[in-house]
């Protein structure tokens, strides 16, 4: 301070400025105080979520999540499904909060900011298979829910600890929703786009409903991610039915695509309603699809040099994906041993380990939400937002 203060006063004097320009600086400076103060400042995030928003609920739950997950920040497993941090870390930094604890590990925690409810592998509608079966979560959005109450619940009838946030967060508080991705695809090999749509209506009005419960217990502003382009992540692209013709000049597969969009404008429309029955509730549904989209079509026009390949997988060839070794493991595979490990470069690969995005893709992500152009209605978060660099 007082460094800054003598370089100051030893430079040269800035000339004066002329009175418009002190006039514009006026209007700037009231602007800016305004905005923040009738803007935003969210005190906590509540996510619901899968492995693309989690920040460690399953590894929690379950046993330990492998290196190399976490290679590139943490250096160390940390509970992302990614080399470093997830999407909803930078959104976090971006607001001024820690990082979320996952709200089913029971070490470390602190819920003072919010709290993950997302595990890898969950699904909106209640599963009717078994981790242990298929490896689906059983901690579906409804779960999820449940244990939103269960924390509100909690904090009520507690005293106040430095551990969980104060009883007026709720209403303050950001709730993200990035779910969706597992109820169509886990089924999407054998039931295909047709069979998905039965069900897909579903998925999207249980999201709503999960909006309006989380409204009449106290919460205001809601974001709901959209569904990434799966037709592009190299497990797809090897482990769906299609053909040649099916591939777009992008090599991401065209009907599965498709499919996505439809789910997308059935999503916003459902938004739309949701949005239309609740009274001084912000219902956004932001277009992180278009985003990664791009990714996955120009990966070099964003630095990167491979789209559809994975950097943590087995095989190599266009995907390095191999279905039966996830990123992580090693089997013997024909009496060959067969290892799924990381590239010496993620950064210049958008695709992780076939289904998740990798560090650098997340925060090219995360930036693109915080410019503000992706939100459904607008929302100029960069300016209403007193918003902190992230990187
Ligand atoms: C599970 O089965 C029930 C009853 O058949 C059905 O309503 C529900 O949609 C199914 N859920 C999933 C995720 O397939
Ligand atoms: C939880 O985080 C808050 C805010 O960062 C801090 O004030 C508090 O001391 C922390 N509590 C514990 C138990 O670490
Ligand atoms: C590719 O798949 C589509 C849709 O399943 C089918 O209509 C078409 O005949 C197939 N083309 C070839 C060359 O097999
Ligand atoms: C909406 O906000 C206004 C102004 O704060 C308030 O008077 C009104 O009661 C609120 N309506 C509902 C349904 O919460
Ligand atoms: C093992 O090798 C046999 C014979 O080459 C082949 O048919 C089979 O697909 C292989 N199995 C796996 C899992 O790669
Ligand atoms: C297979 O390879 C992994 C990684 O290189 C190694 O840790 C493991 O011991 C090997 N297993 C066998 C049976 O050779
Ligand atoms: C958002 O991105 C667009 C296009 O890259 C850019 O022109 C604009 O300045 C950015 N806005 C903010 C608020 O960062």
């Amino acid at each position: 301070m007082s460094l800054r203060k003598a370089e100051f006063h030893s430079g040269l004097r800035p000339p004066l400025a002329p009175p418009g320009v002190f006039f514009f600086l006026l209007i700037l400076l009231f602007l800016s105080t305004t905005a923040t103060e009738a803007g935003c400042s969210f005190p906590a995030i509540f996510n619901f979520g899968d492995s693309n928003s989690e920040t460690g609920g399953f590894w929690a739950a379950f046993p330990a999540q492998r290196a190399p997950f976490g290679m590139t920040y943490f250096k160390k497993p940390a509970g992302r499904a990614s080399d470093g941090r997830a999407v909803i870390d930078f959104l976090a930094q971006a607001l001024g909060l820690p990082f979320l604890s996952p709200y089913l590990q029971s070490i470390g925690s602190n819920f003072s900011h919010g709290a993950n409810f997302a595990t890898a592998a969950s699904t909106v509608l209640l599963p009717n298979t078994s981790v242990f079966v298929t490896g689906i979560s059983p901690f579906s959005l409804a779960i999820q829910f449940n244990q939103m109450n269960e924390l509100r619940v909690r904090v009520f009838e507690m005293s106040p600890q430095d551990n969980l946030p104060s009883k007026d967060i709720f209403a303050k508080a950001l709730y993200t929703f990035d779910i969706g991705q597992n109820d169509f695809t886990s089924n999407l090999a054998t039931i295909g786009i047709e069979g998905d749509k039965q069900f897909l209506p579903q998925v999207a009005s249980q999201i709503a409903w999960t909006i309006k419960e989380l409204y009449n217990n106290g919460g205001r502003t809601f974001m709901v991610f959209n569904l990434a382009p799966i037709g592009c992540f190299p497990a797809f692209l090897t482990l769906l039915p299609h053909n040649e013709s099916d591939l777009d000049e992008y090599g991401c597969m065209i009907s599965y695509n498709n499919a996505v969009v439809d789910y997308n404008k059935l999503l916003k429309e459902t938004l739309q309603q949701t949005r239309s029955e609740l009274q001084n509730a912000s219902v956004i549904y932001l277009d992180t699809h278009s985003v990664k989209l791009e990714l996955f079509q120009h990966p070099k026009n964003h630095g990167f040099i491979y789209g559809t390949k994975a950097c943590c997988g087995s095989g190599g060839g266009p995907y390095n994906y191999n279905p039966q070794v996830f990123c992580g493991n090693t089997k013997i595979i024909n009496g060959t041993n067969v290892t799924s490990s990381a590239c010496s470069d993620p950064q210049n690969y958008v695709s992780w380990d076939g289904i998740h995005a990798t560090e650098a893709a997340n925060e090219i992500i995360a930036r693109a939400i915080l410019n503000g152009s992706y939100f459904d209605p607008p929302f100029p978060i960069s300016h209403l937002c007193n918003l902190k660099p992230i990187g």
